[in-house]
């Protein structure tokens, strides 16, 4: 009796029935193919000191939580103290690891980057791992506590410097890594040179996007000068994934589009499975040899044709030093 009705139940909605297949079956292949590689590497950090910038939401504490499981003293670095304690705790609870600990970090104040720097300098006696992963994106035109635009002071300028502060400590702590977080905006992206703070014609993903070609320019050229020092430098996407770095377009969304964005936010990469290329970046044995490079779904990639640039690369280089008052 069960069957029969189960049967002229499927002959009446076979149409329905198939597309429904199709469209599930579609959409789970679809989401498996975004949440794209993950990092199998085992490797333990335990006596190892890792530093992770905006490391209190997003990509940046899913790498902190696995860097922290794997038994690494973790550094948060991040501008909100009371986002970042809450964090701290979520993350030692997770990982079990209670060496966790929160330092104030503003990328957007030069002071800022320059305070914590010194006291990583007086107070830790070493750094295996330095993960700029702290970004902002298509915020509306403002400018840093230095006059900086935003998104090219937090994004690079901010990050730049900070790594240079830590570079001794860095090559003292040899072999030892660093991992900047870039973007596939990079390949939209160019270095206006001569309006570095896109005074004239400001566009936010215009921007973005030269931040984070910056970004790779900038993994290129510190690479080079590395050579030999047992410092590698590595640069990533890490996919599209839900977090809150889409914060400032969500205003600029039409109110009937916000469903549908709510759907796609639905089928994009998880925290968890954006942070695995940086966690493969920072940890990941067959690595230990090659420096420079760009990665995205835990293997190399080839960047923008932009961002091959030796040349821009060492403009960029000489402008941001100037541009930060490094000698
Ligand atoms: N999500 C994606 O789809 C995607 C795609 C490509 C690349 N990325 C890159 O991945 C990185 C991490 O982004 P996410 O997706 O995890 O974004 P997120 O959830 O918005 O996290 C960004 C982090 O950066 C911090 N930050 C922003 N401005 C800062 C400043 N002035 N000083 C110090 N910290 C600051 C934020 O701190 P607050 O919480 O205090 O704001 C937050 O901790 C970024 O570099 C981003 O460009 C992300």
């Amino acid at each position: 009796m069960m069957e029969n009705s189960l049967k002229q139940f499927a002959d009446e909605h076979a149409t329905a029935i198939g597309v429904t297949a199709f469209v599930g079956i579609g959409l789970y292949a679809f989401r498996k193919w975004m949440a794209g590689a993950v990092c199998r590497s085992r490797a333990k950090l335990d006596g190892k000191t890792v530093l992770i910038t905006g490391a209190n939401t997003g990509i940046g504490k899913e790498t902190a939580v696995d860097l922290a499981t794997r038994g690494a003293r973790v550094i948060l670095a991040c501008r909100d103290m009371g986002r970042a304690n809450r964090a701290a705790v979520e993350i030692r609870q997770r990982s079990g690891n209670g060496n966790v600990v929160v330092k104030k970090l503003d990328l957007a104040s030069l002071q800022s980057v320059r305070d914590l720097a010194k006291d990583i300098q007086e107070n830790e006696e070493r750094l295996d791992i330095l993960i700029n992963n702290a970004g902002i994106m298509w915020c509306p035109k403002w400018t840093t506590e230095d006059g900086f635009e935003m998104q090219f002071g937090v994004n690079h300028l901010g990050h730049f410097l900070l790594t240079n502060c830590l570079l001794d400590l860095l090559k003292k702590s040899a072999p030892s890594r660093i991992v900047n977080v870039s973007s596939l905006a990079h390949e939209r992206g160019q270095i206006y040179f001569d309006d570095i703070n896109l005074e004239r014609d400001y566009g936010p993903r215009k921007s973005y996007a030269q931040s984070k070609l910056a970004n790779v320019l900038f993994t290129r050229e510190l690479a080079t000068r590395l050579k030999g020092t047992g410092v590698t430098v590595y640069c990533l996407h890490p996919g599209v994934i839900r977090t809150e770095l889409s914060r400032h377009a969500w205003g600029r969304i039409y109110f009937w589009m916000k469903p549908l964005f709510a759907m796609v936010m639905m089928l994009i990469k998880s925290p968890w499975e954006g942070a695995q290329t940086t966690i493969f970046c920072a940890v990941d044995e067959s690595l230990q040899n090659t420096s420079g490079l760009y990665y995205s779904d835990c293997a190399p990639k080839e960047p923008a044709p932009q961002a091959k640039d030796e040349a821009a690369a060492r403009r960029l280089w000489d402008l941001s030093e100037s541009m930060v008052g490094l000698d």
